[in-house]
């Protein structure tokens, strides 16, 4: 089969209503992504790297252009079809974990594959559990877990259903050199063992940019460059 893109934006346009008005946060971006490749978003603070994943992910509507991922056209879905199609086949981290502080660590990824309709959540829980090197931690709260190890739980919880792409958002940004590190390698060995997950990243880390297939990067809610790695 010929190459594929798992993302198309066509002239996508993002402004939000402020206290001061509406902000024009992402203004007329084209962009391609290939089923497989990993691509990094990478630009100053404000620049709207966060906003154009949200974007990717369906969690955030385009005011504006047409945003076709996995071949549907998800610009215009209502929330409740764009819930249904994010289930399962979308895998997203953020920076700050976002795991729900009440679930033991195997809740918490066990919980995701409920929602995506798995039959055996907590046995593929505890594998994907142990493959973020986190078996012996799998009873524990998220408060009982470092910041390296919570972030370790996201990855397995956004990764637990084999999403075709996975969206994350500064996964390292609130962990030191070496849990970043060790994050960054998972993200990649996980990935990359799926060769169809597309991996699409935000990060201020220059290293963790250079991993992916290529880069993007914005300036003022604009694509200001494309760089192959
Ligand atoms: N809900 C909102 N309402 C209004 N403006 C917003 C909203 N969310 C973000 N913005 C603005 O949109 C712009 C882009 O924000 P975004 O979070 O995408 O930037 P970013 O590149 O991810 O920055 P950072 O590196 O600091 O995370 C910023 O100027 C921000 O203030
Ligand atoms: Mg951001």
């Amino acid at each position: 089969m010929s190459e594929q893109n798992t993302v198309i934006l066509k002239q996508v346009y993002l402004s939000l209503e402020g206290n001061a008005g509406k902000v024009e946060i992402l203004h007329s971006i084209d962009l391609q992504i290939t089923q497989g490749s990993s691509c990094a978003l990478v630009g100053p603070s404000g620049s709207g790297k966060s906003s154009l994943l949200m974007v990717m992910a369906g969690l955030e509507q385009a005011t504006k252009g047409s945003v076709i991922v996995l071949g549907q056209d998800i610009s215009s879905m209502p929330e409740n079809q764009l819930a249904q199609f994010r289930r399962g086949k979308v895998g997203v981290v953020f920076q700050s974990f976002h795991l729900i502080p009440s679930m033991t660590a195997l809740q918490n990824v066990a919980t995701a594959l409920e929602l995506a309709g798995t039959s055996d959540p907590f046995e593929r829980a505890q594998q994907k559990l142990a493959d973020v090197g986190l078996a012996h931690r799998s009873e524990h709260f998220p408060k009982q877990l470092s910041g390296g190890e919570q972030q370790r739980v996201a990855l397995a919880r956004a990764l637990a259903s084999d999403p075709k792409i996975v969206f994350a958002d500064e996964p390292t940004g609130n962990l030191d050199a070496a849990n970043g590190a060790g994050i960054t390698d998972i993200l990649f060995t996980l990935t990359r063992a799926q060769p169809d997950t597309t991996l699409i990243l935000v990060t201020h880390d220059v290293e963790l940019a250079a991993r992916c297939d290529r880069i993007v990067h914005l300036r003022d809610g604009k694509i200001a460059e494309r760089t192959v790695t």
